[in-house]
């Protein structure tokens, strides 16, 4: 199976549960409140692992508890975090993340140290990339550092996988670079300026991206590339937290992919991994097993489901 890279944000996540999302200006009492490690690149490396995967983390904390509390989960997982940098001064990436009752959430993200993952961290570390056959990329570290980041895979042969969270304008530089591009409906609405999915869709691959994958939460996701269009199915879950769903499903398809299945098993895998991902609570907490995730899909097949 191919190494997979995960170049990304490391966070400690500040969550509070609630009945229901104050609107602005009103004050409500919260259920629950609890810290634990999130941010978009180590979710999607502590799933990676957990799904089999061989993971190497790259990013930076700061040098503070959280920074160290977000380190020592990933090595407990197995993910080899030798290349993370701790910025001294600099504080870790923090989430403040609000969920519903229904799994629902608001996340603002506070980037500290994995604004310091800059393009000379990239130089630093191509020798180690060069020994990976996939990365996966978010947009929690500065853009002009995915676009090195980028760049340099595609020149390698690196197969990239973009998971444009949060939104914000790419380039033609940067989405020239780019396999696979996974953006869930407001994320592709934003990047490609444009309301319509499969016209969305078009104008990312004119822009160079090899594939397209939207993602549809509990509906599954949509594989769009110059010579089709599939829809493929997502599962029905109770959910419970839908923090790092979009993680998990990243990770679910790299794992795939890593492991040579073809688009569509590739997808229906990562949609498993999603779905199994929100039926509990926390993001890196909640990421499933490949085991877990063979039992779910073999109950399904038997039609059990959970
Ligand atoms: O995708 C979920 C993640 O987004 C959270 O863990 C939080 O840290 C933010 O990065």
């Amino acid at each position: 199976m191919k190494k997979i890279a995960i170049i990304g944000s490391i966070n400690m996540d500040i969550v509070s549960s609630v009945m229901q999302f104050p609107e602005p200006g009103e004050t409500v009492k919260g259920l629950e409140f609890r810290t634990c490690p999130g941010g978009k690149g180590a979710n999607q490396a502590v799933a990676a692992k957990r799904l089999g995967a061989d993971v190497v983390m790259f990013g930076k904390v700061g040098d503070d508890i959280y920074g160290k509390q977000a380190l020592q989960v990933l090595e407990n997982s197995g993910v080899d975090i030798r290349h993370v940098e701790t910025c001294q001064g600099v504080n870790t990436g923090i989430a403040v993340i609000h969920v519903n009752k229904e799994g629902e959430n608001y996340i603002v993200i506070q980037e500290g140290a994995n604004k310091h993952v800059d393009i000379d961290y990239i130089k630093k570390i191509q020798p180690f990339l060069d020994t990976c056959g996939l990365v996966l990329l978010q947009l929690e570290i500065p853009m002009e550092t995915v676009k090195r980041a980028a760049q340099y895979c595609a020149e390698q042969g690196i197969e990239v996988i973009l998971d444009p969270a949060p939104a914000a304008p790419c380039d033609g530089q940067l989405l020239r670079c780019i396999d696979f591009i996974t953006p869930n409906e407001g994320e592709l609405k934003k990047i490609a300026c444009e309301d319509d999915m499969e016209k969305g869709a078009r104008k990312l691959l004119d822009a160079g991206v090899k594939n397209v994958i939207k993602k549809a939460g509990a509906k599954g996701c949509y594989f769009i590339n110059r010579d089709r269009m599939d829809y493929i199915a997502g599962f029905k879950v109770k959910a419970a937290d839908t923090t790092g769903a979009g993680d998990s499903f990243n990770a679910g398809f790299a794992v795939a992919r890593a492991k040579g299945y073809e688009d569509r098993k590739a997808l229906e895998y990562a949609n498993a991994v999603g779905a199994l991902a929100v039926t509990k609570m926390g993001a890196q907490d909640s990421m499933p097993t490949h085991k877990e995730v063979e039992l779910f899909m073999n109950d399904l097949k038997r039609g059990r489901g959970i």
